[in-house]
């Protein structure tokens, strides 16, 4: 057993997180219109060949396989899934809605019955146990019809259908869910807008324009979710959600410091700054200048991003990156969208991810210090091989090594005076992974019987993490 700096408080909201697209599959089941992971090919190349020009966001089962289609099965398991996660004693699931179940095709007047009506299964699936869900209302999973015909937030109009699909599932689910995240890493856009931000950049598009002009739409869309929120279901809570990845400088040298320093202000602080302050910060306007960014704001709308500030802040940690303003080629590493060169402190993933629990520990006061709002740390965790013993057991040390440490940088945290709601570990079933559309790349405390070549059973396993991690919430964090 190991010491924590600081007790977690009573009400700490233990649990685990997933997204629609990544594990209920039933892609063409009740109606669901395509989304963007829909036509995302399975595979390392899965987000340059969804970002390569001409790419037409068509299915081609000649070339590319398609593991979100079937996914984990979620759609049909949710019961037996739901049951695992109890058994666990999850006080808090972290889940997304898929937009096109409710909407199929973003742009539809009315919503999809049956949609809806899945989601009221899942919640009170989850009531039964009482396991509070934590939605995501949107979770890289844009209707593709938004994606080629209006150029996903590209066009002021995708504020209105966002509106009018937030209303159906607030008025829909008002009394069911009591926390909700407006977009998911709603940051990454900025180094990969295809995801959250549903265009690619064309051959001659600026890039700039077209990236801050569409994250000024979703600022709006993030506001009027916030304020709706308060009118339809005053006693929920609604927050941002954000990839955050502390950066460090390279060295002491000032030049590597300052260009850490505005790495960290652009992609760590700049949409929490506006959806959190409620404004544009006075550091974005050199940016715009220097990159010919005039956005198009009318009348109202820096009234309507003042109004609807969020009551806390979700983020993901998985990394910190390091930085250095001039770097070459060989020294340049990636991982988690991002990229930087390698830390000689810090040893890495399977996929290159650097190691780093301190780095949360810095991620949380870093925010803390920044807004003085409640943080909730919605994913973390480690992509990994598991392997079947010949007992049939998976001992997955690696991972409770990882998040022992984590949850301890987290007490350390609590220590130092940060306001900390809770803990969802990302991935807590198996399921496919979002950048490479691997199932081998494994995150769960539960085992999905799936694999890289489309072949598995789908059945469920529990792996030794969760035995481990039933005792971590069954001592409030207090027996790592
Ligand atoms: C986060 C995303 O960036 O990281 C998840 O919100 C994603 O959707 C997770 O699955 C882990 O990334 P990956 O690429 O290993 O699945």
């Amino acid at each position: 057993m190991q010491r924590v700096a600081r007790q977690f408080p009573e009400n700490f909201l233990w649990g685990g997180a997933t997204a629609a697209n990544q594990m209920e599959g039933g892609f063409h089941e009740g109606n669901k219109g395509l989304n963007i992971a829909d036509v995302l090919p399975g595979g390392k190349e899965r987000l340059s060949i969804l970002q390569s020009p001409g790419f037409n966001f068509e299915i081609d089962k000649e070339k590319y396989s398609y593991p979100n289609h079937e996914a984990i099965d979620f759609y049909n398991r949710y019961k037996e899934d739901i049951a695992l996660f109890a058994e666990m004693g999850f006080k808090v699931y972290r889940m997304s809605i898929a937009w096109t179940r409710i909407f199929p095709n973003g742009d539809d007047l009315e919503p999809n019955e049956e949609g809806l009506a899945f989601y009221d299964r899942v919640f009170d699936e989850l009531q039964k146990y009482q396991i509070e869900p934590v939605v995501t209302i949107s979770h890289y999973e844009m209707p593709v019809n938004l994606v080629k015909n209006y150029g996903g937030w590209k066009d002021r109009k995708v504020v209105t259908f966002f509106e009018r699909y937030v209303q159906a599932i607030y008025n829909r689910y008002k009394g069911k869910v009591k926390y909700w995240l407006t977009f998911n890493e709603i940051n990454s856009g900025l180094h990969f807008p295809i995801m959250g931000l549903g265009f690619a950049i064309q051959k001659d598009e600026d890039r700039y324009q077209s990236t801050f002009q569409a994250y000024h739409h979703q600022f709006l869309a993030s506001s009027i979710a916030v304020k709706l929120c308060r009118e339809i279901m005053p006693e929920a809570q609604i927050g941002c959600m954000i990839l955050f990845a502390p950066v460090y400088s390279y060295d002491s040298s000032p030049e590597n410091n300052m260009y850490a320093l505005q790495r960290d202000q652009l992609f760590n602080f700049f949409c929490t700054d506006v959806q959190v302050r409620g404004k544009y910060p006075s550091y974005i306007n050199r940016y715009f200048k220097e990159h010919n960014i005039k956005l198009d704001i009318h009348e109202g709308d820096l009234e309507l991003i003042k109004e609807g500030t969020v009551d806390f802040i979700g983020f993901s940690y998985y990394m910190s990156v390091t930085e250095k303003k001039v770097k070459t080629a060989d020294e340049a590493v990636t991982g988690n969208l991002l990229s930087g060169v390698k830390n000689p402190f810090l040893k890495a993933s399977d996929w290159g991810w650097e190691i780093d629990p301190t780095g949360l520990r810095i991620a949380l006061n870093q925010l803390y210090d920044r807004y003085q709002v409640p943080l909730f740390v919605v994913e973390n965790g480690l992509g990994a091989y598991d392997k079947i013993e010949e007992n049939g057991t998976i001992q997955d040390d690696y991972r409770i090594d990882y998040m022992r440490d984590h949850i301890k940088a987290m007490s350390e945290a609590l220590e130092d005076g940060v306001e900390l709601m809770g803990y969802t570990s990302w991935g807590c079933i198996d399921m496919v992974s979002m950048s490479t559309g691997e199932f081998s790349k494994r995150y769960g405390f539960i085992y999905v019987d799936k694999h890289d070549d489309g072949s598995g059973t789908l059945e469920r396993k529990k792996k030794k993490s969760f035995f481990w991690y039933k005792d971590v919430i069954k001592t409030n964090g207090t027996l790592l």
